[in-house]
């Protein structure tokens, strides 16, 4: 693969980047150009923070030089939030959340995709070369289809909004936890089918970033660790809130280390260091969680601080996503521009 160049040849449909340690892409993002976006929906948990959100913030001081957009993908979340105050409320959040982790409006575009009205109108011009059986065969339709489920036509399009997303900013590198992986595939194939009927190169495809060992991070149950399921740690979570998760995740009673306890800590704590502990504390499921307690509170607790700082000021977070939105809608513009051209709209 040749990563010089602005356009540069890509990797087969498909691809995926999945490196063990972070370092080993650094290399790969230089003069580039990255976007991803989480939904305003609810908290953050430990898992959007380790599979995608940290690697926001180390991508951007590693590559000062990349261009950065990290969206609060407001449209795709109203799927699941459908009350106004609430979302208003989800976004500001979430707008907290991406400042207070380290991402700097001075280095990366902070952005409310429904700023952008290129996404929409994008989506609508995707919507028109994407079927029907394509669209069925991703897996957020599939397994809402299987929960016998009454999908509404926003879920099942979801895929192409996220493409129009990630499509309109001539978007390189995609950082995202490993559930994500299908949805940067989509667009892939929708840049490639557009071009291919457009006889065009109006967009770059983009690969999905996503790192080995922190791609699905646990809950505390041992399943994935989702909003949705009930099993989170959230990532600004007060003292009592970490205990309280802490406690209630499930331990294998007929092991002598709890592999549910112990896959959380090895975000928190290096391997060695676990070792040494989980041996000398066999069993002793209690301790055990104590200390992972403590080393999630050291974690989490300047990140919960700077946090509530900035919560102090919303009006300078408004300003932050006026100015995002300004920058982002400059970049989709000009490629909407494209894209309209080659249909022959305009
Ligand atoms: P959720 O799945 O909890 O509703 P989102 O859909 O908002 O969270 O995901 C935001 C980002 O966090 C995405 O890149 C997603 O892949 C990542 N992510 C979500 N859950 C996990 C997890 N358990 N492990 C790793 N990454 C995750
Ligand atoms: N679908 C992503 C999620 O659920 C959020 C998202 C929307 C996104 N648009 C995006 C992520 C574009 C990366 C790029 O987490």
């Amino acid at each position: 693969m040749s990563l010089a160049g602005d356009r540069c040849p890509l990797p087969e449909k498909g691809a995926v980047f999945i490196w063990p340690h972070f370092w080993y892409y650094l290399y790969i993002v230089a003069k580039k150009t990255l976007l991803s976006g989480v939904k305003p929906t609810a908290r953050p948990h430990i898992g959007n923070y380790f599979g995608a959100m940290k690697q926001f913030v180390d991508l951007q001081n590693a590559h000062p030089d990349a261009e950065k957009f990290f969206m609060i993908a407001d449209y795709h979340g109203l799927n699941f939030v459908q009350n106004g105050d609430e979302m208003r409320r989800f976004i500001i959040d979430l707008a907290l959340d991406y400042l207070a982790i380290g991402i700097d409006p001075k280095q990366s575009i902070i952005f409310k995709q429904s700023e952008v009205s290129a996404h929409t109108e994008l989506a609508w011009i995707f919507d028109t070369i994407v079927t029907m059986p394509y669209l069925m065969r991703a897996h957020a339709f599939k397994d809402a289809e299987a929960k016998n489920k009454e999908i509404n036509v926003g879920t099942f399009n979801y895929p192409v909004l996220m493409a129009a997303d990630i499509l309109l900013y001539d978007t390189d590198i995609v950082p995202v936890g490993q559930d994500q992986k299908q949805h940067v595939e989509y667009a892939r194939d929708i840049a490639l089918k557009f071009n291919h009927i457009f006889k065009t190169e109006t967009f770059k495809l983009p690969e999905p970033l996503i790192i080995e060992n922190v791609g699905t991070v646990p809950g505390t149950d041992g399943q994935k660790m989702s909003k949705s399921y009930g099993n989170t740690i959230p990532l600004f979570a007060s003292r009592e809130e970490i205990q309280k998760a802490v406690m209630s995740i499930v331990t294998d009673s007929s092991g002598e280390t709890p592999m549910n306890v112990y896959n959380i800590h090895k975000l928190f704590k290096s391997e060695g260091k676990l070792k040494t502990l989980y041996e000398t504390n066999k069993g002793k499921y209690k301790v055990l969680k104590e200390a992972l307690i403590e080393d999630i509170d050291a974690f989490i607790k300047p990140m919960r601080e700077r946090r509530e700082e900035l919560a102090k000021d919303e009006k300078k977070v408004m300003k932050i996503l006026e100015e995002g939105a300004k920058k982002a809608n400059e970049k989709a513009s000009a490629r909407l521009i494209e894209a309209k051209k080659r249909i022959g709209v305009i």
